[in-house]
């Protein structure tokens, strides 16, 4: 049983990460056809509360709620009461009194979706917060994974890069080991998590060419200029040479690998050109992929019959009436 909130991967079963892998295999076909919509959301709600940039993630919840027949609401807090002093909880309260029933959050800091989550009725949806968790794009990831490979399990998955900063790495590290893949990671010693292998059972490497051998699936992750806070490696150009993926790189890996990165790409520094556009790289079935998988999650999470929502002088009447008390 799927809970009210997508959270994180953290909180989700193998069971049901599966069954939203299985609905989105549902939704892919909706997008294929000429007219791209059905009517499953008709008269919902959506609010696209995003206080940091995105571009993959807020198009794809907007045009997959759009293609569920769902109200899609853009937020954007640059325009927004929170510039005159308004709290992120009162934003979301203010705009969940409009009758929502799914709110989308992003946010820079982590834990912002589950503190929404605790004070909201409406289902939340974390769309990435901090370096904490990007369920969704974990989700679609494997989605990837399975469609393109048939299976997940057994598999080995290599994620390099900048593992300490990643809500990308955490969220496809716990989505992977849950559906039985085995899981690597690779990347400068400053950039790999202490007690990672214990805490999350992976293996990590510091040599690239050791982390590739025989790998299924290479994951880059992308160099986050905005969360580095110190010097975590010497110079772009000297991780570009140790840790960018390219062909002559890739060919440790199985001769059927490929090769993944959840964007935006820094175009040769995690990945050479040649590989952000060309086969075995999967980067924008990735991206089309996200619009069915989040079609599965606002299916999933938005499409439960909407909670009575409870009018103020509801409320009054509740804290008025003697605890246990009938209502006249
Ligand atoms: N992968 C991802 O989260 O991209 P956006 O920041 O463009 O949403």
């Amino acid at each position: 049983m799927i809970g009210r909130d997508l959270l994180g991967i953290e909180d989700l079963d193998r069971n049901e990460i599966e069954r939203l892998l299985d609905t989105a295999d549902h939704m892919r076909e909706i997008g294929e056809r000429e007219v791209k919509k059905v009517p499953t959301l008709r008269g919902r709600t959506i609010i696209n509360l995003f206080f940091e940039p995105s571009t993959r993630t807020r198009a794809s919840f907007e045009i997959a709620g759009k293609r569920l027949s769902a109200d899609v609401i853009n937020f954007s807090p640059s325009s927004s009461s929170t510039k005159k002093g308004e709290s992120i909880l009162d934003t979301a309260k203010t705009l969940e009194a409009m009758d929502a029933d799914a709110v989308i959050v992003r946010h820079e800091v982590s834990g912002v979706p589950r503190r929404i989550a605790e004070v909201l009725e409406a289902p939340v949806i974390n769309a990435g917060d901090g370096a904490h968790e990007h369920p969704t794009q974990a989700l679609l990831d494997c989605f990837t994974v399975r469609q393109v490979k048939g299976k997940i399990d057994g598999l080995t998955v290599t994620i390099v890069g900048d593992i300490l900063h990643s809500r990308v790495a955490r969220s496809n590290i716990l989505a992977f080991r849950k559906l039985g893949a085995e899981v690597r990671v690779a990347a400068p010693p400053p950039m790999i998590p202490p007690a990672i292998e214990e805490t999350f059972g992976v293996k990590a490497y510091t040599s690239l060419g050791e982390a590739l051998e025989g790998a299924d699936v290479v994951m880059a992750l992308r160099i986050q200029n905005e969360r580095l806070e110190g010097a975590f490696f010497p110079s772009v150009r000297e991780y570009s040479a140790t840790f960018g993926i390219d062909r002559a790189k890739l060919r440790y890996a199985k001769q059927d690998a490929i090769v993944m990165h959840p964007g935006p790409v820094n175009r040769g520094v995690e990945l050479s050109h040649d590989l952000a556009d060309h086969r075995p790289s999967v980067i924008l079935d990735q991206v089309r992929n996200g619009v069915a998988l989040r079609m599965a999650v606002l299916y999933l999470f938005a499409g439960r019959a909407p909670r009575a929502h409870t009018s103020f002088a509801q409320r009054a009447e509740g804290e008025r009436r003697p605890s246990g008390g009938e209502a006249p």
